[in-house]
């Protein structure tokens, strides 16, 4: 059975101030929840970063944030997909744009950070050549954020 929506017709658009913050914390706070931010936080995050969602039809799928290099750390590349749309080549299409994105904002070293519960995160970077360099155990549960290096491209 073919399952709707493909790579193809994932439609990408940036955040704008005033534009899909909402549908951008959606994603976020679904995928993250102990680090679940607020309309606030976001709104500075579109300020400070590139922010991208992600649509088939106008169904939310996914999202990104791309971090450019500042203070002489890396670039930080994320990419989440909503867990009922994964496995389906969404989230490597979202990632090849975010790390061109990444490279063109100046970033020469790439990092992700991975809530360690969600263990296709874990298994989606590992693929693509990222490597631990740090972990930060969460206070309230113990589960770790990793932040990993890319290693090869
Ligand atoms: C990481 C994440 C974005 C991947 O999203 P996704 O849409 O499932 O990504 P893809 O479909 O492109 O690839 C996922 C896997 O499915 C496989 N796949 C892709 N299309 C497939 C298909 N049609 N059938 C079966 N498997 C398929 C890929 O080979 C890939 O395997 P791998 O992870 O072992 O390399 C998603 O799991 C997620 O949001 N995780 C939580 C957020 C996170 O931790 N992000 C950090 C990583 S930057």
């Amino acid at each position: 059975m073919r399952l709707p929506g493909s790579v193809s017709e994932l439609r990408i658009e940036p955040v704008e101030p005033d534009g899909a913050v909402e549908d951008w914390r959606h994603v976020h706070n679904v995928i993250v929840p102990p680090a679940a931010l607020s309309p606030a936080e976001v709104e500075e995050n579109v300020r400070r970063y590139r922010l991208e969602v992600a649509y088939l039809d106008d169904v939310l799928v996914g999202c990104t944030t791309v971090r450019p290099p500042e203070n002489g750390d890396p670039a930080t590349v994320i990419v989440r997909v909503l867990p009922e749309y994964r496995r389906r080549g969404f989230g490597a299409a979202l990632y090849t744009r975010a790390l061109a994105q990444a490279r063109e904002l100046g970033g020469a070293d790439i990092r992700t950070v991975i809530w360690a519960a969600n263990e296709d995160g874990v298994r989606f970077a590992q693929a693509r050549g990222f490597t631990e360099v740090d972990r930060e155990p969460d206070p309230e549960d113990g589960i770790p954020f990793l932040t990993w290096h890319l290693t090869s491209s």
